[in-house]
């Protein structure tokens, strides 16, 4: 989903003090191997956590050799029974593999159709730009999955986070109406991301 490239590569300067659509290009003479190599996916992320998910991402500002490319990858970690809850990617279609154990993965499209499957080792599952997603560990062990990227930065929306963890907060006004309940349930909700 990003632009065209303009040259073969543009690893990019992210101290640069010129804000741009993405970044500008380190000095082609200073460029070397270790700038298109990434070791970040090769590390578990941290499921210790009440979601029970840990990600890794290997976006430009982790890897700024992607700078211009249109691709990223990160890295899911799943505990048994842990979730990457819903949210979206406003920039980039994900394509999902599953590299070790059993899980579900879903995404609802703007019809509200929910569009599911589980998926074992090796197999790949697609999730169409800016649709909302997840994906549930359902095996016995961990769970790994490879996600990839048609943008250098996909961006996360976590639906979650954005409705009840806002800086500052949306009004609670607006969610009792939008959900049809009471602001006991909002605040109840809201105290489980303080
Ligand atoms: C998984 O959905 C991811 O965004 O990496
Ligand atoms: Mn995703």
């Amino acid at each position: 989903a990003d632009p065209d490239p303009l040259q073969d590569f543009c690893v990019g300067d992210l101290n640069a003090t010129v804000s741009l659509n993405g970044f500008p290009c380190k000095p082609v003479s200073e460029v070397t191997a270790d700038d298109f190599f990434f070791d970040g996916l090769s590390k578990e992320g941290n499921t210790d956590n009440p979601f029970g998910f840990g990600v890794t991402q290997g976006n430009v500002l982790a890897f700024p050799g992607l700078n211009t490319l249109g691709l990223s990858m990160n890295r899911v970690d799943l505990a048994p029974g842990g979730i990457n809850a819903p949210h979206s990617h406003p920039r980039a279609s994900e394509s999902i593999v599953v590299i070790k154990g059993k899980v579900l993965v879903g995404f609802v499209s703007t019809s509200n159709v929910y569009y599911s499957k589980v998926l074992t080792v090796g197999q790949m599952f697609i999730v169409p730009r800016g649709l909302v997603h997840f994906q549930y560990n359902v095996g016995r062990g961990k769970a790994i999955l490879i996600t990839a990227f048609n943008s250098q930065l996909p961006g996360a929306v976590v639906v979650s986070r954005t409705l009840f963890a806002s800086n500052p907060p949306i009004p609670v006004k607006i969610l009792t109406k939008t959900f049809q309940v009471d602001a006991s349930v909002i605040n109840g909700i809201k105290s489980r991301f303080a």
